[in-house]
């Protein structure tokens, strides 16, 4: 597939079928990421690769809390009927954490170390449009508190869980998305 296509036919998956996603698959979708640009080459990534249910039950305990304290804060509707049920039936979840240390420059800036979030965006960009080349859906997961995650994955001090990435087969083909175009919101400078 090529990458345009890739880009815009990805849509997210938030429902999955029980097929396992195979371990070649997971790892070329694991070797995607790391080939995301990041400040001074530092790939302050890492990635928990999650199967278990027991780890997944929390997860979604976790999500559902932040769900709660989400809807009581922005009173918006719609959160009341959004159901994360998928992070119980993805076959596999990657959580990507972050290590603040490797934001390069941007460390000494004001501002602080952000750099290290935008690469592990870039890798988690990288992971989804691999895994749809490769007949597999995801959707990227921010619905959590960082430190309650953190004490989930029993991830060290040092590293910051920042997204978690869902993947398996589609069981339905996810809805279509909208887009604004880029007209409206470019504007050249000459
Ligand atoms: C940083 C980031 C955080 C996101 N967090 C969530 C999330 O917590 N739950 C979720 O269902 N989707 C999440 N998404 C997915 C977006 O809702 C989705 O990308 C957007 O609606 C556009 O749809 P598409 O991915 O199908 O094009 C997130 C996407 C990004 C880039």
């Amino acid at each position: 597939m090529d990458i345009l296509t890739a880009i815009k036919e990805r849509r997210s998956c938030r429902n999955f079928s029980d097929e396992p996603v195979e371990r070649e698959t997971l790892e070329k979708i694991l070797d995607a990421a790391t080939w995301a640009p990041s400040p001074l080459n530092a790939q302050p990534w890492s990635f928990v690769v999650i199967a278990g249910s027991e780890v997944k039950n929390n997860i979604f305990a976790e999500a559902e809390r932040s769900r709660e304290q989400a809807i009581h804060k922005s009173g918006w509707g719609w959160l009341e009927k959004y159901n994360v049920e998928f992070l119980l039936s993805a076959p596999v979840i990657i959580a990507v954490a972050g290590d603040p240390k490797k934001s390069g420059v941007d460390q000494f800036m004001e501002g602080g170390a952000k750099a290290y979030e935008h690469a592990c965006a870039a890798a988690v960009q990288n992971m989804m449009l691999t895994a749809h080349a490769l007949g597999i859906g995801s959707v990227w997961f921010t619905l959590f508190d960082r430190e309650k995650l953190r004490g989930i994955l029993d991830l060290s001090s040092d590293k910051v869980p920042l997204a978690l990435v869902c993947l398996g087969k589609a069981a339905a083909d996810p809805a279509p998305t909208p887009r604004k175009g880029f007209a409206d919101k470019t504007i050249y400078l000459e």
